[in-house]
């Protein structure tokens, strides 16, 4: 693995984008080649089958490009295809997956609590979370909500107004969640509305942002394997498998800046 080589990120489609802005936050000097999978969007309805078949395909679009690390920032293909995706890529590149960062911040911070998730239909039925979180730390009380309106509120732009703060409650006060100490964050949009999130927690409440626990642990290998860049080997590069306008534009809000964005068209 060489140092320089970029960092390769993978989402069903642009929010996967909030995953590549923690990453650069932490990581400015490093080169992002990032694919959303607009084609085959949303992730979060899928089956597991189906998901796999793309994750593969795509992480083999980023090794192609020499990626160091494939970072899968999706929520629901980190619960459906890390451990494929993994064995698939071998000693190629360093798989990360957002799932792991968050269970580890679990283990060391909310022992023998009550911690929820929420998160879309996939992640949260595939019990991939509840399943890593009890075996790491079993005396905790867990408990998890699909939350699959969020996801197309956000991307309609419905964030921080009547209509998103009317949603949102609905889903936290939903008694499953009731006596949590903490929230985790699992997907990839949730970031856009955390602000709404830890707003009607209160402040007795942590969030866990999956975003930015596995950019945490994405610079903590890269440094301890001395493998971060010594300086910025070359431009981000975006792609997407079905380019629209719309996806273009919406770029802004989970990257903060309008990123370009290149049709990649991987499924023809
Ligand atoms: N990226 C997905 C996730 O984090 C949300 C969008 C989708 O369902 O594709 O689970």
């Amino acid at each position: 693995m060489k140092s320089n080589a970029p960092i390769g990120i993978f989402d069903s489609g642009i929010g996967g984008l909030t995953v590549a802005r923690a990453v650069k936050a932490v990581l400015p000097d490093e080169q992002l080649i990032y694919f959303g999978d607009t084609a085959h969007l949303p992730y979060g309805d899928k089956s597991t089958a189906a998901i796999q078949a793309y994750s593969v395909k795509i992480t083999d679009f980023l090794l192609s490009k020499g990626c160091k690390v494939v970072l899968i920032a999706c929520n629901s293909a980190s619960a459906a295809a890390y451990d494929l995706v993994k064995e698939y890529t071998g000693s190629r590149a360093r798989v990360f997956n957002v799932i792991d960062p968050a269970v580890g911040f679990v283990r060391e911070q909310y022992k023998n609590t009550c911690v929820g998730l929420i998160g879309t239909k996939q992640t949260v039925n595939s019990g991939v979370y509840s399943g890593k979180i009890h075996s790491q730390t079993p005396n905790i009380d867990f408990r998890s909500l699909a939350t699959p309106l969020l996801v197309p509120l956000i991307e309609e732009g419905f964030v921080n107004n009547e209509i998103s703060h009317g949603i949102i409650k609905q889903y936290l006060d939903d008694p499953s969640l009731s006596g949590i100490e903490a929230l985790i964050l699992g997907c990839t949009h949730y970031p856009i509305i955390k602000k709404e999130i830890v707003a009607l927690l209160g402040e007795d409440v942590k969030v866990i942002d999956s975003a930015e626990t596995v950019a945490k642990a994405l610079k903590g290998f890269l440094d301890y394997h001395q493998l971060a860049a010594s300086a910025r080997p070359g431009e981000d590069q975006f792609y997407v498998s079905d380019f629209t306008p719309a996806f273009e534009s919406i770029t802004k809000t989970f990257f903060g800046e309008k990123v370009h964005l290149d049709n990649y068209r991987l499924w023809e």
